[in-house]
């Protein structure tokens, strides 16, 4: 169809097996009918072709959007998805009909149109899977404000929280994933179609009419721009990127936590394998897989900034490698996300011994080098050596936490700062206790449980805020798109 022109000869069968984009292109299948329905509905309104003419192409539109994908033949030497429909399109109607749908629009326009329709449902997906894991971790949370727990440092053994307070850190930081997403999304909700190939259009085309009927925002400033960028798909897959290895993090720890070394969570079954060879072996398998894929998609994210960073302006033939990529960061994302929040949903947290790792460490250390501060009036210097001799000394000879006694306490004193310390007996035993070491830390953010409710109270907030917007933008793209097809098959009559 576009060679006739221009060419004497086909194609080399491997030169256009090698340049089609038509395997990849199958999931922009519908954005592209939909674009090619708005922008006949726009050419007829603006009289640009006739009435009878947008109707004969409205109805094969509506009749390919019926039948589906299976209606269109996928040859490569079509190019892409785009010839593909726009060969339908002439089958059913007429080369005279069918040929003049692409009046006033290009491939490249379309090519990032399409991107970006399929691209803001798979964002808003992200997103409610993002929200149903946020939701995991916050009941998980939720049922562990007293779950006494070592909090780390360097993986090492730092100071007692909680499960909660561990818990929602990751859901803080899926919060900020979000964020992202929802700011990815308003910059790929933006219309390039009227750009054409890079230059726009001397027809009178109403680039505004065809970017309400898509459901877009908003247009490109610039055709060249419009055509040329992928600034959108980058920034989705870093945002993608950054989810992942926030993802990967929440990963590695379930793995750490279910081995034998940690064995605070038990993984279920369902979430699990066995080895081929030992009978006995329980791998956590889903955080494993969950773990690399970070590493898969901050692989397409650097592809794909390495494919952009110094292509010139306008649209190159490279831009349709990128767009895989992006695919492969939503796909691998999206199974990430909802995989790892039916895990959080599943695991079993064992409380008992979360508690004895706490009180079989040094976690208490701070707080006893506190209470020498504030009751014995040492400054957090002097505390802090004199604490960290206690502790080394008791290390040395074997001691646990709870076989420490107030003379250790002393006896390090004497050997740090060459005195008695001034601090009554009664004040030591509790500084070293797990729950009112947690308590105690009770400022907005901190692991004490009244300061943790709070704090689940927020993310709850922040979960409800974030449900409805996602509902908002979904609603308007569904809204747009039926509207589009009830306008297409009326025009079509
Ligand atoms: N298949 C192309 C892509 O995915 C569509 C645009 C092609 N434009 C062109 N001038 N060959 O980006």
């Amino acid at each position: 169809m576009l060679r006739r022109g221009r060419f004497g000869r086909p194609m080399d069968a491997m030169a256009s097996e090698y340049t089609s984009s038509m395997q990849v292109d199958v999931r922009l299948f519908s954005p592209v009918v939909q674009i090619n329905a708005a922008h006949t509905v726009m050419l007829a309104e603006r009289k640009i072709i006739s009435p009878q003419d947008a109707a004969a192409i409205l109805r094969a539109l509506c009749d390919l959007h019926a039948k589906g994908i299976k209606a269109l033949e996928l040859r490569p030497e079509l190019e892409d998805i785009h010839m593909a429909v726009e060969e339908f399109v002439v089958a059913t109607t007429s080369e005279e009909v069918g040929g003049k749908l692409h009046t006033a629009k290009s491939r490249n326009d379309q090519v990032a149109a399409a991107i970006r329709v399929a691209l803001r449902l798979e964002i808003l997906e992200i997103r409610a899977a993002l929200l149903e894991l946020v939701g995991s971790l916050t009941a998980l949370a939720e049922k562990n404000v007293s779950t006494v727990m070592p909090g780390y440092t360097h993986l090492q053994i730092a100071q007692p929280t909680t499960f909660a307070h561990h818990l929602a850190a990751h859901a803080w930081a899926f919060i900020r994933d979000l964020e992202r997403l929802e700011l990815v999304y308003v910059q790929a909700n933006s219309s390039p179609m009227g750009a054409c190939a890079l230059a726009g259009t001397s027809f009178p085309v109403d680039p505004i009419r065809v970017a309400r009927l898509l459901g877009f925002k908003r247009l490109s400033e610039n055709t060249m721009d419009a055509v040329g960028s992928r600034d959108f798909a980058l920034h989705t897959m870093a945002a993608l990127a950054i989810l992942m290895s926030d993802l990967s993090r929440l990963a590695e720890e379930l793995v750490l936590w279910s081995s034998a070394e940690f064995d605070t969570i038990e993984m279920p079954d369902e979430f699990s394998s066995t080895s081929s060879i030992m009978p006995q072996k329980k791998n956590p398998v889903v955080a494993e897989i969950a773990r690399a894929k970070a590493g898969r998609v901050g692989g397409a994210l650097l592809a794909a900034l390495t494919v952009m960073k110094a292509l010139p302006q306008s649209y190159s033939l490279d831009l349709q490698e990128l767009t895989p990529m992006l695919w492969d960061a939503v796909d691998q994302t999206k199974s990430s996300v909802r995989i790892m929040s039916r895990a959080i949903g599943a695991i079993k947290p064992k409380v008992e011994n979360m508690r004895r790792r706490a009180e079989e460490s040094f976690a208490v250390a701070t707080e006893l080098a506190d209470t020498l501060v504030r009751d014995a009036g040492l400054a957090f210097r002097d505390a802090h050596s004199v604490v960290g001799r206690m502790v080394a000394s008791a290390t040395e000879a074997g001691k646990s936490p709870k076989d420490l006694s107030f003379e250790d306490l002393q006896s390090a004193c004497r050997e740090v700062l060459n005195r008695d310390i001034q601090l009554s007996e009664v004040k030591f035993r509790p500084a070293l206790n797990l729950e009112r070491c947690v308590e105690a830390r009770a400022l907005p953010g901190a692991p004490a449980p009244k300061a943790m409710r709070a704090q689940i109270n927020l993310l709850k907030r922040e979960m409800k805020i974030r449900k409805k917007l996602v509902r908002a933008e979904k609603r308007a793209i569904l809204k747009a798109e039926e509207k589009l097809l009830k306008l297409a098959r009326r025009m079509s009559r």
